[in-house]
């Protein structure tokens, strides 16, 4: 027994920074930013605290679904920096919705949401779960270094959700890790106050070495693509719709290219979102799904990229009409 999508829901905060917006601050300019990343402009927390977009995105997802709380088997939070250690964010959105189902975050940085799929997949396959609540939720604005221009335009913030319920719909997964701990790097706090604790604080913002990202990116979507397909027993041109991780324009075009897939099947939010790690594919998906382009039956193939070096592909069949 796989999973099917029943709902999915997305919730973005009000605050819109545009490409001109930061070039009043950084040494940078709209037309840098569009041509090396696709970016226009991205949305950014502000008053919101990241639970209110997650709590709001679980409920879109579950009226759509036809689900309550008590019908949640499991809640699963995809997230590199809840609003809270404890509890975790998947918690804030369970009371929320008035479940008593197990909850936790998973941090497998941009490639998030395909974890969640994983796991939530292994929960129904082993009989443990029927209906799963996956939420995405990423404050990159409060991770940055925003004097550094080579990073801090690449980013946005942003809620998503979906629920999946056991029956026909996942044909494949495939998750991978090359592990480094350099070339993508957010430190954490290192203690509060402990008289015992010796190591050196680290600076408290992403360090990343964009161009290494860029060709691991390339690589591993790419691989990640064949080797699901390769499961699933389809081949590249068999998939009726991308949803590639949102995190460049050309890493998305580059990775794509030997497939020779029409673009039109390939799915882009990154004009108006940027690089919102875990949520990019799910608010991609919300947007897509609202506007009606899926339908019964279509292959939707999602992949991603990150922090880790993680990486991993997931396809779906679409089962609503
Ligand atoms: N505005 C203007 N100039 C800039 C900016 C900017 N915002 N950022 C960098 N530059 C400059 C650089 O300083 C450099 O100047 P120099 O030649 O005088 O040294 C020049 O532009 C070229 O820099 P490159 O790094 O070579 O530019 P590149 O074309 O490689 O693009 C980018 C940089 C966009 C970061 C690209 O490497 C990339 O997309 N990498 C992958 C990033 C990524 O996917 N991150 C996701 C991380 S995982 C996660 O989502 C958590």
């Amino acid at each position: 027994m796989s999973f099917y999508i029943a709902g999915t829901g997305s919730a973005l905060p009000e605050k819109v920074v545009t490409n001109d917006d930061l070039a009043k601050f950084l040494d940078t300019s709209d037309e840098w930013i569009r041509t090396r990343t696709g970016i226009s402009r991205r949305h950014v927390l502000t008053t919101e605290r990241l639970q209110d977009l997650a709590i709001r995105s679980a409920k879109i997802a579950m009226e759509e679904a036809g689900v309550s709380g008590a019908d949640l088997d499991l809640i699963l939070c995809a997230t590199m920096r809840a609003d809270t250690f404890t509890p975790s964010l998947a918690c804030a959105v369970g009371e929320a919705v008035g479940s008593r189902a197990p909850s936790f975050d998973l941090n497998a940085a941009c490639v998030g949401v395909l974890y969640c799929m994983e796991v939530a997949d292994s929960f129904i396959a082993s009989g443990k779960a029927k209906t799963v609540l996956i939420v995405s939720a990423e404050a990159m604005s409060k991770l940055l270094d925003w004097t550094d221009r080579a990073s801090c335009v690449l980013f946005g913030d942003g809620a998503g959700a979906m629920v999946v319920k056991a029956g026909e719909g996942r044909l494949a997964g495939v998750l991978s890790t090359d592990p480094d701990t350099h070339v993508i790097r957010m430190p954490n706090i290192e203690g509060i106050n402990s008289p015992y604790n010796q190591v050196e604080q680290e600076k408290l913002a992403m360090h990343m070495d964009g161009g290494e990202v860029y060709k691991f990116a390339v690589n591993a979507m790419g691989h990640n693509i064949e080797e699901v397909c390769k499961r699933a027993g389809l081949t590249p041109s068999d998939i009726d719709w991308y949803l590639p991780h949102q995190a460049n324009l050309r890493i998305i075009d580059a990775s794509l290219k030997k497939f020779k897939i029409d673009k039109s099947k390939v799915l882009t939010n990154i004009a108006d979102c940027g690089n919102m790690s875990a949520t990019s594919v799910m608010v991609l998906l919300d947007e897509y799904a609202k506007k009606g382009i899926f339908h019964k039956g279509d292959k939707l193939l999602f992949v991603a990229f990150g922090g880790g070096l993680t990486s991993g592909a997931v396809i779906i069949k679409w089962n609503k009409e």
